[in-house]
């Protein structure tokens, strides 16, 4: 089955799916023929080169001449948030099945309107939450649905990064609340927040947060690097446009989920010396489950049942074929890595296609998702707990 793709944007994500694109096909034998067929960015030349650098046919620089081509089966969306709405509301409307990158939307709101829309055309919607693709965090989830950690206490999630440290970095559509929703916490907890539904099964029920911007301006994005380097310790410099920074740095909350599990997740672009630090732990009365991005290959095991005096934590590596993907992958012991996940995901997504049954994370997981983030933001100015469903 051949499946045309038109993807928008071609900056990280653009890479990652590129890439994503390529490798499913060769790794899942799923008689799909995914054929990367325009890439649209805003500046031509940089498209261009794009399209060359990661093999796309052709290229344009607006979206809306790609979304009614009859050739077009799939519209892949990889651009900031601002965007997402618009692009995949045009596309559900042409008939295209969509993958979205997280978050969904700008908010709850529009996100229920993308699913509406999405489940009343019946076309395939996929949200671009990869870490569920590691097969480390697949087998936690396989391992709660079997009851292996019993009653759920404790989820207790972190995603850490540092780079933005430095009040010399420009202050990028990801630090503008305008184009990004928000920072930090519509970019990572996002991602914590899905991975904590995705292994529970549980919902989010109510939340309470605060949040903090450390430094306030920046130095305009479109200053020249050799400006920049002339910075002061504070950013600024008097040829340079200082703007405000409308995003917070770091976001954390308090939930509690339907069951009565209780959680805590946290998400800062100031913790230094965290590159990628996404971990999320799980404590439940018959065992205690870790995931760590950094070290994805692995998945952390406390088993209340072991005899005890041989308990402690397992370190389980999750490359055996009897885990999730890896049958389509290597054999035991030679791992896989960020890249993959996306060969992980794409595959799932063109198999949902060819089989037209409805994959997940998808724009329902995105509404569930923005409900919380929302939820979360609001608690922030009202300074009380939120009720998720209220958002
Ligand atoms: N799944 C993940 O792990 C992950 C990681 C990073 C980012 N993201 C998400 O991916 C999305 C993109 O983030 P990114 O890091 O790739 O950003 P980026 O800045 O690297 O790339 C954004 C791309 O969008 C293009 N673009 C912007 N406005 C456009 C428009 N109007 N029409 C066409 N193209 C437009 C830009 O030219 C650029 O190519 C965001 O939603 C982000 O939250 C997901």
């Amino acid at each position: 089955m051949k499946l045309n793709i038109a993807l928008i944007g071609y900056k990280f994500m653009g890479k990652a799916h590129s890439f994503g694109i390529d490798a499913a096909p060769f790794f899942f034998k799923d008689g799909i023929e995914p054929v990367k067929k325009v890439i649209c960015g805003r500046t031509e030349h940089l498209v261009k080169q794009a399209a060359e650098d990661f093999g796309w046919e052709e290229y344009c620089t607006d979206w809306r001449d790609v979304i009614n081509r009859e050739d077009i089966d799939i519209v892949d969306i990889a651009t900031p948030t601002i965007n997402h709405k618009e692009i995949a509301l045009a596309a559900i409307k042409a008939g295209k099945h969509v993958f979205c990158e997280k978050p969904l939307s700008m908010n709850a709101q529009e996100s229920k309107e993308m699913m509406e829309e999405a489940e009343k055309a019946g076309v395939i919607n996929m949200l671009g939450h990869n870490y569920r693709r590691c097969p480390a965090a697949a087998l936690a989830k396989k391992m709660i649905a079997e009851n292996k950690l019993g009653k759920i206490y404790h989820v207790r999630a972190v995603y850490l990064q540092d780079w933005i440290m430095d009040p010399a970095f420009p202050a990028i559509w990801k630090l503008n609340k305008d184009i990004a929703g928000s920072g930090p916490h519509g970019d990572l907890n996002a991602h914590i927040i899905d991975l904590a539904r995705f292994m529970t099964g549980d919902e989010i029920d109510e939340v309470v947060g605060m949040k903090e911007t450390f430094i306030k301006k920046r130095p305009s994005p479109v200053v020249e690097r050799e400006l920049s380097s002339m910075l002061k310790a504070d950013g600024s410099n008097d040829e340079v446009e200082m703007i405000d920074v409308t995003v917070e740095d770091a976001c954390s909350f308090l939930a509690k989920f339907k069951s009565g599990s209780l959680g805590t997740f946290e998400a800062t672009r100031f913790a230094g010396g965290r590159k990628n630090y996404n971990r999320i732990e799980i404590n439940g009365e018959k065992g205690t489950l870790i995931f760590e991005f950094e070290d994805m290959n692995r998945l952390q095991y406390w088993n209340a049942e072991d005899p005890q005096e041989v308990q402690g934590f397992k370190s389980i590596m999750v490359t055996e074929d009897c885990h999730p993907y890896i049958a389509n992958w290597w054999p035991p012991g030679h791992i896989i890595g960020y890249e993959n996940t996306f060969v992980n995901e794409f595959a799932d997504f063109f198999r949902a296609i060819k089989e037209n049954k409805q994959v997940t994370p998808n724009f329902y997981d995105g509404w569930k998702g923005n409900q919380v983030l929302d939820a979360v933001l609001k608690s922030t100015e009202t300074r009380t707990w939120q009720k998720v469903d209220e958002m």
